[in-house]
């Protein structure tokens, strides 16, 4: 299994360009079932992820062709063989219950895995099936199995989500395109992905309005057509080189980044005393070797601080001069990196939802494990600034979420490397 070292202390210099967004390419992918003419994905991240969504596409009858050197994935539905996506394909990868939507709108039933718990948290989809049902689909849970069904196809529906939830707003939104009326989708989710599905599902020809606002109205139309659109920038991968840069010290450009969708990170490491500017071609990060100061921060829905920069920016405040407080609000159980990161000489106590990290003046580099995307990345982050060499294990979390993450903190001159052969 590969593993990546680090030999902490070199501060980073130079220009990182962003891709597209995974959490937003995945669902795009999935818009691909809808319409019958072929979907050009551009600025597509290629990511252990997206390439397996591409393959559960293919194994749906999509017909699939990355175009590698354009960074364009080219998706054509023109029939759907089959209307089922099995365990073993939706345990690998959550998002893959996406498919169910938009197959049950398109053909009129779908047969899909439940995803189960994963690392983070139990994540149930109760919100998902909810939302069809509301459509008038017949939802029945047979052997671990959602077998979902609208023979004379879905209808549009009120629906209140009871909290705000990015998955289930995204998958009403990918039914709802097809259906016979109008959908009103209130206490939406408002990430930035969702405005991109939108985005992308009007060019196909559907009529979407308030994507990116709490309310949604969706009037279905009879059928899409294909369309060309380039993924959103990933602001997840934005801000975690911005908290790369931040901890290992330097002068970064993110090339590409679109800073307002990161207003609530700006706002903490600001605080933390990091000099974050935005420019022409995206945001530059900078800081000097004095110690940044602590700051409290909670997870929330954007435009709240994002859960999946938690373990990133707790990272960064290991080193801070004084304590701070972390409250995770989305996920239940989303600080397993922090007993990894005390390995590195981090001070942190876990209380429940809240974690209390004491900064430390230096971290010491050693052998950590990787226990989900975000949180390995959070590990590579406390590596560079660390004293010493870090191996981080089980990569093969990263390469779900991060796409040339070594080559990219290289060419900023990171001493980092990909252990391809294990090292006793
Ligand atoms: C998306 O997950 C992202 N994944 C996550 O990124 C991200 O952390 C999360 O949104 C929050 O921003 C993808 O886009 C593929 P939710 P999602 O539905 O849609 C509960 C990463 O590292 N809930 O907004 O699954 C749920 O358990 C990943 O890239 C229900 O109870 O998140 C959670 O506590 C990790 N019932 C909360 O709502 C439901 O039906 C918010 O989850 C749905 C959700």
């Amino acid at each position: 299994m590969d593993r990546i070292a680090i030999t902490g202390g070199a501060p980073l210099a130079g220009t990182i360009p962003i891709y597209g967004a995974k959490n937003s390419a995945l669902k795009l992918q999935a818009a691909a079932l809808l319409s019958p003419e072929p979907l050009v994905l551009e600025n597509m991240p290629d990511l252990a992820d997206t390439r397996f969504m591409a393959q559960l596409l293919a194994s749906l009858g999509v017909e699939v062709a990355w175009i590698k050197e354009a960074r364009t994935l080219r998706l054509h539905a023109a029939d759907i063989a089959s209307t089922i996506a099995p365990y073993d394909q939706v345990r690998k990868m959550r998002a893959s219950f996406n498919v169910l939507g938009p197959l049950l709108a398109r053909v009129g039933h779908a047969t899909v895995s439940l995803p189960g718990g994963c690392a983070i948290g139990a994540r149930p989809v109760d919100l998902h099936l909810k939302a069809f049902e509301a459509m008038g689909a017949d939802i029945h849970i047979d052997r671990g199995y959602v077998k979902a069904a609208a023979l004379r196809g879905l209808k549009g529906a009120e629906i209140e989500f009871p909290f705000v939830s990015v998955g289930a707003t995204e998958h009403a939104m990918l039914a709802a395109v097809l259906a016979d009326g109008e959908t009103v989708l209130k206490n939406a989710a408002r990430e930035p992905e969702i405005a991109d599905l939108a985005e992308c599902l009007n060019k196909m020809g559907a009529r979407i309005e308030g994507a990116g606002s709490h309310e949604i109205s969706i009037r279905g139309v009879a059928s899409l057509k294909g369309a060309r659109h380039a993924v959103v920038a990933d602001r997840i991968e934005t801000g975690t080189y911005a908290l790369a840069a931040a901890a290992a010290t330097g002068d970064v450009l993110l090339e590409g980044a679109n800073a307002h969708h990161l207003d609530a990170l700006w706002g903490v490491m600001r605080a933390a005393g990091v000099d974050v500017q935005e420019e022409p071609r995206g945001v530059r990060v900078r800081r000097n070797g004095r110690r940044v100061a602590p700051v409290d921060f909670e997870t929330e829905p954007y435009p709240g601080f994002p859960t999946d920069l938690q373990a990133q920016t707790m990272a960064l405040l290991c080193l801070a001069d004084g304590r701070s407080r972390i409250r995770e609000t989305i996920f239940e159980n989303r600080f397993m990196h922090a007993p990894e990161l005390t390995r590195l000489g981090a001070q942190i106590a876990v209380h429940g939802n809240e974690a209390v990290v004491t900064g430390v003046e230096h971290l010491i580099g050693a052998p950590v494990m990787a226990t989900d995307l975000r949180a390995s990345v959070s590990l590579v982050i406390a590596g560079l600034a660390a004293q010493g060499e870090t191996v981080v294990n089980r990569v093969y979390h990263l390469d779900r979420g991060f796409e040339r993450l070594e080559a990219k903190l290289a060419d900023c001159g990171a001493r980092i490397e990909r252990l391809k052969e294990p090292r006793e």
